[in-house]
């Protein structure tokens, strides 16, 4: 058996609120909040990148759940967010969490799939035996940027979330005989290396992750035992997808319910109608820490699993969740997961709730400046890293680049449990 024993995120020190942001464009607030189902997204300020974020939600992984660090034999990190086209964000990561030489450390890029595709080489590991009972981290973190203006502006967000794949899955296990998966070459979304925004044809790119995902979701039911059961999803207590912004995800459930009736549901109907119920009750309560963190690409999928084990791991106990992973460019994945008999005690940690509030909210003022500053943060000897400027305490600070090397350094939070 092989799955998550532990998982844990961060988010940066900054939020912007969407009503805010709305008014600040000229945009009417319903739009961002009912038309695309976000309350707020987390902003980082040119102190806080991939690694000190991924660095962050490895520490809190490891001190939540009491992980020697010594029993960690590979550690994978997943982004979008390079910060070198050469030294992978794992080598500064492995280094910030004290993980032993005795180890395996990489990067996986492809887009927001890279986490799903560590956890995958991950469990594998596991499975060969050659883990030999050590444990993986695999680590999911990103800064998803447009740029002011966008239409993907509000689609914005940063974090990352850590997990552990061991053979000791207290949380979920992973159905590691249905697989169902697709790739394909489509042009909706990529970032070429001399930008720091990405570019991306938004509307195609939400048809090219519904393709993809009735593509997986087919592939997995024709895999499975039950292959023609009109109401195969009926058996996951919960439906986890990768989650852009929300309405992403409630246009996927449907897509997910009409790929099972066999026939798009016409707008209005009684099929679309229970379709918005079954949303409201099998994914949207998973959500919650999506509508208030905005897109974290890699992370996403994984911000909502811990939503969900943290509001119903107890009560899930021994159920069936799906999860649904798609990167654009495009590789999509759909996973099955038992939740584990103690997952509801396994995950009575710091609600994720008090982390968010945590966090300090800022106006568009300032929100406009700290992205202008972003624009130069990976410039040799830039001034624009400055912690006492941005008022960021850690548990790490990335101080900018001096000669051509990037620099890190614990902040004041690295003390605190
Ligand atoms: N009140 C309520 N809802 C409103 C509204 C209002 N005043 N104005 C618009 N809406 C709704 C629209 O009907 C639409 O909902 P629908 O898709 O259910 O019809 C939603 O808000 C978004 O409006 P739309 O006009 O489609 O927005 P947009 O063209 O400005 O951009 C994205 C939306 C998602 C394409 C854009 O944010 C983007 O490019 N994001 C990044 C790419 C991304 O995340 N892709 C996802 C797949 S990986």
């Amino acid at each position: 058996m092989v799955g998550l024993e532990a998982i844990a995120f961060s988010v940066p020190h900054y939020f912007i609120n969407l009503t805010d942001l709305a008014v600040a464009r000229g945009i009417d607030p319903d739009k961002y909040t009912f038309g695309l189902g976000q309350r707020e997204m987390s902003v980082a300020t040119p102190c806080e990148d991939a690694v000190t974020l991924a660095a962050g939600a490895g520490r809190r992984l490891l001190s939540d759940f009491n992980v020697d660090p010594e029993s960690v034999a590979l550690l994978i990190v997943g982004a979008e967010t390079g910060i070198d086209h050469s030294k992978p964000i794992a080598s500064y990561v492995h280094e910030m969490l004290g993980l032993p030489s005795l180890c395996r450390s990489f990067e996986i890029k492809h887009a927001c799939y890279g986490g799903t595709a560590g956890l995958f080489t991950a469990s594998q590991w596991t499975m060969s035996g050659r883990a030999a009972g050590k444990k993986a981290l695999v680590i999911a973190t990103d800064i998803a940027r447009y740029g002011i203006g966008t239409p993907g502006e509000p689609t914005q967000g940063a974090g990352a979330v850590a997990m552990l794949i061991s053979d000791n899955p207290t949380l979920i296990e992973f159905d590691m005989d249905g697989e169902g998966y697709y790739s394909k070459q489509v042009m909706d979304f990529w970032r070429p290396i001399y930008s720091k925004e990405a570019f991306t044809d938004g509307h195609y790119s939400i048809a090219c992750y519904l393709d993809a995902l009735q593509h997986s979701y087919d592939a997995y039911r024709r895999a499975s035992d039950h292959d023609g059961d009109p109401y195969f999803a009926d058996r996951f207590v919960a439906c986890l997808y990768h989650t852009p912004f929300v309405k992403m995800a409630q246009k996927a459930h449907r897509r997910l319910l009409e790929t099972d009736a066999g026939a798009p549901f016409a707008p209005g109907s009684p099929q679309a109608k229970s379709a918005g119920d079954d949303f409201a009750r099998r994914v949207a309560p998973s959500l919650e820490i999506n509508t208030r963190v905005g897109n974290i690409y890699t992370g996403s999928l994984f911000l909502s699993l811990a939503n969900f084990l943290e509001d119903q791991g107890g009560r899930a106990a021994g159920r069936s969740i799906s999860l649904f992973s798609y990167g654009s460019g495009c590789q999509a994945e759909f996973i099955v997961a038992r939740v584990g008999e103690r997952a509801g005690q396994a995950m009575k940690r710091q609600s994720f709730r008090t982390i968010l509030d945590g966090r300090k909210r800022l106006d568009v003022r300032r929100y406009e400046e700290i992205l202008e500053a972003n624009g130069a943060a990976d410039l040799n000897d830039s001034k624009v890293c400055d912690p006492n400027v941005w008022r960021i305490d850690g548990p790490f600070v990335y101080l900018g680049v001096r000669n051509h090397q990037r620099q890190y350094v614990k902040g004041k939070k690295n003390n605190e449990k």
